[in-house]
């Protein structure tokens, strides 16, 4: 497929997506929701990839939904397309993707990054569910999913405020896992992504499929499936790899299997 609003690329075993629409801060329109998705689905069906990153520009990860766009959309239309529905296939990727925030995250933007699996911050980054000042609300799961990560305190703050958090805060409040030099951002991404891929992708998978089902599960249903997970990795050729290349003091050499 060839891209027009995002830039494809590989860097060893990390697919690494860049948002690429400049002039408009990478608003995401349908054509980069097609492009993602393409993208993302490919490099999950690619054998040879094992994490991904998702980024922008410095000065925007993505400014949110494309307000030009949605500006025209009637409710009929909206309600019969269910409109963002899509967004949700992102989610659906079973390989990790990291969110490298630089800039503005704010709406969609911010979403995005939420639907990643954990999102690395740039110091310059600012995160905002800016729709209300749009006469509208968040759209793309921005009331739920940073409701869970930050608690419904500052989730309505942000929501019904519209306002903006910097990177500091946001590391404060659990949106983002660390914050690194605006200079340092991809290449922090990537190394974090290259270390994911170098273990064994099941165990990688399977981790990231528990920590998820944690939030949509009871402790005790959670537990469960984490013990059954965990219990099912002991049939992989890369558990004995793993554990006896401890004992031996060496580096394991996984094989996916
Ligand atoms: N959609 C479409 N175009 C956008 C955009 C967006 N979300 N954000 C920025 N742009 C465009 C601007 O229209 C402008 O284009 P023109 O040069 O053609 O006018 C260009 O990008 C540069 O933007 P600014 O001149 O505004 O840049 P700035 O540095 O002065 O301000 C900003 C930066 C504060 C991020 C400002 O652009 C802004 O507030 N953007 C909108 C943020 C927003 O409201 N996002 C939420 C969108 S709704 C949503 O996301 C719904 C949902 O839940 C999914």
């Amino acid at each position: 497929m060839a891209y027009e609003t995002i830039i494809v690329e590989t860097r060893g075993k990390v697919g690494l997506i860049t948002l690429n629409r400049p002039k408009a801060l990478n608003a995401l329109n349908s054509q980069v929701l097609a492009e993602l998705v393409a993208a993302v689905n490919g490099f999950c069906a690619n054998a040879d990839i094992g994490a991904m990153v998702i980024t922008g520009s410095e000065k925007a990860f993505a400014a949110g939904a494309d307000i030009k766009e949605m500006q025209a959309i009637s409710f009929v239309d909206a309600y019969v397309q269910d409109f963002f529905v899509g967004w949700e296939e992102l989610t659906r990727a079973r390989k990790p993707v990291i969110a490298a925030v630089a800039g503005y995250a704010l709406g969609g933007g911010c979403e995005l990054a939420m639907m990643c699996d954990f999102i690395i911050a740039a110091d310059n980054a600012k995160f905002g569910q800016p729709e209300i000042t749009l006469g509208v609300m968040p759209g793309m799961g921005g009331s739920q999913r940073l409701t869970r990560f930050v608690g419904k305190s500052k989730a309505m703050d942000m929501c019904l405020t519209g306002r903006m958090m910097d990177a500091a805060e946001a590391e404060r409040c659990g949106l983002v896992s660390r914050v690194v030099p605006a200079g340092e951002l991809l290449e922090e991404a990537l190394k974090a992504a290259a270390k994911i891929a170098d273990f064994s992708l099941p165990s990688v998978m399977m981790a990231k499929e528990a920590v998820n089902r944690a939030y949509e599960t009871t402790l005790a249903e959670g537990l469960r499936f984490e013990r059954r997970l965990f219990h099912s990795l002991f049939a992989l050729d890369d558990q004995k790899e793993g554990m006896a290349a401890f004992v031996e003091k060496r580096k394991p050499n996984f094989s996916n299997r």
